[in-house]
């Protein structure tokens, strides 16, 4: 039970990694606040965690728009009268040549990866420097490290998210508040599967350590220590979860 009693946020938490997040953060004894587009997707699992014996609400928003997303955060801190962590998990990863690129696209990559961060960071951040306490923890990708062809507009986004985390830490660490960044490798989950083709996975296992492919589950436990009083001397830091990818 490393989060007993904690509030919880998690995005993106129908499928893949944060349905893995979210359901994890609940047999830990977290209340977990779920947001995603798929409000059915949403539903869903919070329903999976309360029959589980968890505590879980299912909230349909787009993390691109701050009205979509204020009523969570909203209802979590009246109900509670705290929110003490903040997982920003949401994102899209469709590919796209860079000359083929429309500036819309370039635009929607940005608000849903990035500039998602900014809005929650921003609805829940007040409350954390008022209770003196918070966790929060961004998604990034192991891509901004490697590169990746296709996809410089979210490889921008994910290296967007560190210089953004890096920054706040240094300005609400005095308040107690931690910000760190994961960057997963290739993770077995549904946005995966329609958006990665099998040779490159096969290629990626390959040139990993481990010979297997990730879960989602490898990630949300490195999340959950974040988010956890075993990670209360970080802040700042990004750690990388990709069974051995890159080596430094
Ligand atoms: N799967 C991987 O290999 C991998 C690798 C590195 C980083 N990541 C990052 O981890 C995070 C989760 O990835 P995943 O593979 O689980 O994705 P996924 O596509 O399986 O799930 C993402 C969830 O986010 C939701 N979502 C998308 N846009 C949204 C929006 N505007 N508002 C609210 N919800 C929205 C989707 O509905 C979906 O439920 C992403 O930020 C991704 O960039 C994933």
């Amino acid at each position: 039970m490393l989060l007993k009693d904690k509030v919880s946020i998690v995005t993106g938490a129908a499928a893949g990694i944060g349905a893995g997040i979210a359901e994890l953060f609940a047999e830990h004894g977290s209340t977990v606040y779920l947001i995603d587009l798929d409000g059915d997707g949403c539903e869903r699992v919070a329903a999976r965690i309360n029959a589980a014996g968890g505590t879980a609400y299912a909230h349909t928003g787009d993390v691109s728009r701050v009205d979509s997303v204020i009523g969570a955060t909203q209802t979590a801190a009246s109900r509670h009268g705290r929110i003490d962590i903040l997982i920003n998990n949401a994102g899209i990863y469709p590919r796209r040549p860079f000359l083929e690129m429309e500036e819309a696209e370039w635009d929607q990559m940005q608000d849903v990866n990035l500039k998602s961060v900014f809005h929650l960071c921003k609805l829940v951040v007040p409350h954390m420097i008022a209770q003196r306490s918070g966790k929060i923890v961004n998604l990034s990708s192991v891509t901004f490290f490697k590169g990746l062809a296709n996809l410089c507009h979210y490889v921008a986004s994910k290296g967007g998210m560190i210089g953004f985390s890096r920054s706040l830490a240094r300005e609400l660490g005095p308040h107690n508040v931690h910000i760190n960044c994961i960057t997963p490798g290739a993770v077995k989950t549904e946005g995966e599967i329609i958006h990665a083709q099998p040779d490159m996975l096969a290629d990626i296992q390959r040139c990993q350590c481990l010979d297997r492919r990730l879960l989602p589950v490898d990630v949300a436990r490195v999340v959950l220590f974040l988010a956890s009083e075993m990670s209360d001397g970080m802040t700042g830091q990004t750690l990388n979860v990709d069974g051995g990818l890159i080596l430094y």
